[in-house]
């Protein structure tokens, strides 16, 4: 078989341009955030959800990484409305999806609560701190959740990204068609710096192939846009890896910085784009010091194999070491810090917005030339 078996066995499917509208009334508004996850719940990157969590999964998730029917889950996928729109609306009533004046969709609203967000933030976040970009983003949007299946009834517009946005049931099937059998998940908010490239082809050394999806939803301000690391990892790849043992594709979600439950989530989903394993590193969708180095990997030690459905492959700090004149970890190198070249993300986002490549041990040359030139082409 190639590929892996959808979370809770089948893809969830929910597009329809043709449903029924005249039925939905009422219009509830979407940020984009909530937009993309209704695109993912329909595409099945979120299988085996079906729509946006009610209170009983929601609380569920947050509580215990499960939703209420046992399925391992670890991130709220919530449809959050202010007090206003919520008065209008109620339970069984049909509403139409909207997002900038567009109707990209239809929900049966079955659930109209109010999260305990605190509780939300320290569960999911580790933290109530609103510093913390993830429990900002929580706190600031509106304070009442609808819950309820979703029907999408357009697809969103792919800009610049359209060559590859990719839905899980083609990836499923471009995975069969070059006949991979295993095949590993690659996250990532940043452009491919040389120690992501060394576990990626690490990992590759053991699968058949790589599916790099870099996140391009809603990221924070100080990370590097989307569009112009597209175009780094697109040198990346012409020059340094094997065209026939990678596919390139978007991932549509927003960031939520959550650390360790991101990281299940994050494999959860990519176990639905066909994924067989998944890269998890130091420190995993994490920010700042708000997670330890490793929690992203220990938190998969909660879950069974068998419930898990995709093999987490955990890969320490690396970096190159100018003594063993390679690519390392601790694990296999060992010179003290000093022979390292290492380079926080922040110092390497200053460097390159002063127009300066980091050392061609970070950064592969094409993939600093392309993001100084990206950075600066956005600052004019
Ligand atoms: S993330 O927020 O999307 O996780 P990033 O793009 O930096 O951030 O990381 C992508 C993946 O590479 C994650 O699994 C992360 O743990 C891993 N990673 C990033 N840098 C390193 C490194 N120097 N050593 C080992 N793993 C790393």
């Amino acid at each position: 078989m190639s590929g892996s078996t959808p979370h809770g066995g089948i893809l969830i499917r929910r597009f329809d341009p043709e449903a029924d509208l005249s039925q939905a009334t009422a219009g509830v508004e979407l940020d984009a955030f909530a937009l993309s996850d209704l695109e993912l719940i329909a595409i099945g990157g979120y299988s085996p959800i079906e729509g946006f969590m009610d209170r009983r999964d929601y609380e569920s998730v947050v509580e215990r990484m499960r939703l209420a029917d046992g399925h391992v889950w670890s991130i709220p996928i919530t449809l959050p409305v202010t007090e206003e729109t919520a008065a209008g609306l109620q339970t069984g009533q049909q509403v139409r999806l909207v997002h900038g004046g567009v109707v990209y969709g239809l929900m049966t609203i079955t659930d109209i609560y109010r999260p305990d967000k605190q509780a939300e933030a320290r569960h999911v976040y580790g933290t109530e701190d609103v510093n913390h970009p993830g429990v900002k983003k929580l706190l600031n949007r509106p304070a009442v959740y609808l819950g309820g299946p979703i029907t999408l009834t357009r697809r969103t517009d792919k800009g610049v990204f359209a060559a590859h946005y990719l839905d899980p049931v083609e990836t499923r099937a471009g995975f069969a068609a070059k006949g991979w059998r295993t095949i590993v998940g690659f996250q990532t908010r940043n452009p491919v710096h040389r120690a992501h490239e060394y576990i990626q082809k690490s990992a590759l050394e053991i699968v058949d192939g790589l599916f790099l999806n870099p996140l391009v939803g809603e990221t924070k301000a100080d990370d590097i846009p989307a569009e112009v690391r597209m175009k780094s990892y697109q040198v990346l790849l012409d020059k340094y890896y094997p065209k026939d043992r990678v596919q390139l594709a978007v991932f549509p979600a927003a960031m939520r910085y959550a650390g360790p439950r991101e990281a299940i989530f994050h494999a959860m989903v990519r176990k639905n784009y066909g994924c067989t394993h998944f890269i998890v590193g130091r420190d995993h969708a994490g920010v700042g010091n708000y997670y330890g180095t490793y929690d992203a990997q220990l938190i998969f030690r909660h879950f069974t194999s068998a419930e898990l459905g995709i093999t987490p492959l955990f890969f320490e700090n690396s970096f190159y070491c100018r003594t063993c004149g390679n690519m390392a970890s601790n694990k296999t190198c060992p010179h003290t810090s000093e022979h390292h070249v290492a380079l926080s993300g922040t110092k390497v986002r200053e460097m390159l917005a002063r127009g300066e490549a980091p050392p061609a041990e970070f950064s592969r040359p094409e993939v600093a030339r392309v993001l100084i030139e990206g950075l600066q082409a956005l600052s004019v």
